[in-house]
């Protein structure tokens, strides 16, 4: 089983993301880190908790990470995901706590401790994952991979040009652009084709407790339309490491713009060679949105 540690911020599409990870046969999800995107951290933590609850797996530790970016304002995205960040399901209250140690520290722990590399799935602003590089670089030794869902080719859905995970900790992301491990980023523009259609989603209601669950979140979920599709996004990132034949992938480089008035959180993906720097990164540049739906849907049969 491939240990991974996931960095969220649940977030209605995360919700999935995790309950498609902790039934998945070939990940071992070592730990849950939470930051504040979607909604604040306070939020996002109590709801990785709930999830835990649902999902029977509350052996599975949650740290508390970053309330804010590193730099910027932090702005929240609760006009998609609702006022609690997973609006539309009624769970129960989780009977777990974070453990003490903060996200950075748990990660730190978990990377060093562990045999075998360590997979870190991000679905949420890289505000842990770029502390945990800075003040922890030694851990690069023993991190796989970070498997990133962020940023864009083309332009983006909080800004003109940036996507939300990286544009509200733009420094956060450059960090790790920078940061010499391996980076497999699926962005935006496989976010926005790898649909869940209506039929998907009444198919998905009567499959188990976790496709009722989905359901519900579904009809509260702005990010699209229920009617013309769902946008699983975070998703996106657990297929990279279960079906990665879905994808067309590219070794390129890819830069954050900062200083830009307009444009800074944007992901400047060099596929031309224009820059003249050495690859760092892997990228998704297109996904078989029918082979997606496919393994969504049997993905989530596997769940509770
Ligand atoms: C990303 O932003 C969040 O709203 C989603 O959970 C996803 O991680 C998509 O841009
Ligand atoms: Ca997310």
């Amino acid at each position: 089983k491939r240990p991974i540690i996931i960095d969220t911020d649940p977030g209605i599409d995360d919700a999935l993301a995790i309950a498609i990870a902790l039934y998945a046969g070939e990940l071992d999800v070592k730990l849950i880190t939470t930051v504040a995107g979607n909604v604040g951290v306070d939020k996002t933590t109590y709801n990785a908790l709930r999830l835990l609850k649902f999902f029977e797996k509350e052996s599975i530790p949650v740290a508390v990470g970053a309330d804010k970016p590193l730099i910027r304002p932090y702005e929240d995205a609760s006009y998609i995901h609702g006022k609690s960040g997973m609006e539309g399901y009624d769970f129960e209250d989780p009977t777990c706590t974070p453990i003490t140690e903060n996200a950075v520290n748990a990660m730190r722990r978990i990377i060093t401790e562990s045999k075998e590399p360590i997979t870190i799935v991000a679905i949420g602003p890289l505000t842990n994952v770029a502390l945990l590089l800075k003040v922890y670089p030694e851990v690069k030794e023993n991190i796989k991979e970070v498997v990133m869902m962020g940023g864009s080719l083309s332009r983006g859905n909080m800004g003109v040009m940036s996507e939300f995970n990286v544009g509200v900790d733009p420094e956060a992301a450059y960090i790790l652009f920078h940061s010499g491990v391996d980076i497999a980023m699926v962005g935006l523009d496989i976010g926005l084709k790898a649909l869940v259609l209506p039929e998907d989603s009444e198919e998905i209601k009567t499959m188990n407790k976790t496709g009722e669950m989905a359901y519900c979140l579904f009809k509260k979920y702005r990010g699209g339309s229920f009617n013309t599709g769902l946008k699983m996004y975070d998703s996106t990132a657990i297929a990279y490491l279960l079906a990665p034949e879905i994808y067309e992938v590219v070794d390129t480089y890819v830069d954050v713009e900062l200083a830009g008035s307009m444009t800074a959180g944007c992901t400047v993906v060099d596929l031309k060679g224009y820059l003249k720097q050495s690859n760092n990164a892997k990228v998704c540049i297109d996904v078989d949105a029918d082979k997606f739906r496919k393994w969504f849907k049997e993905s989530i049969r596997k769940c509770n």
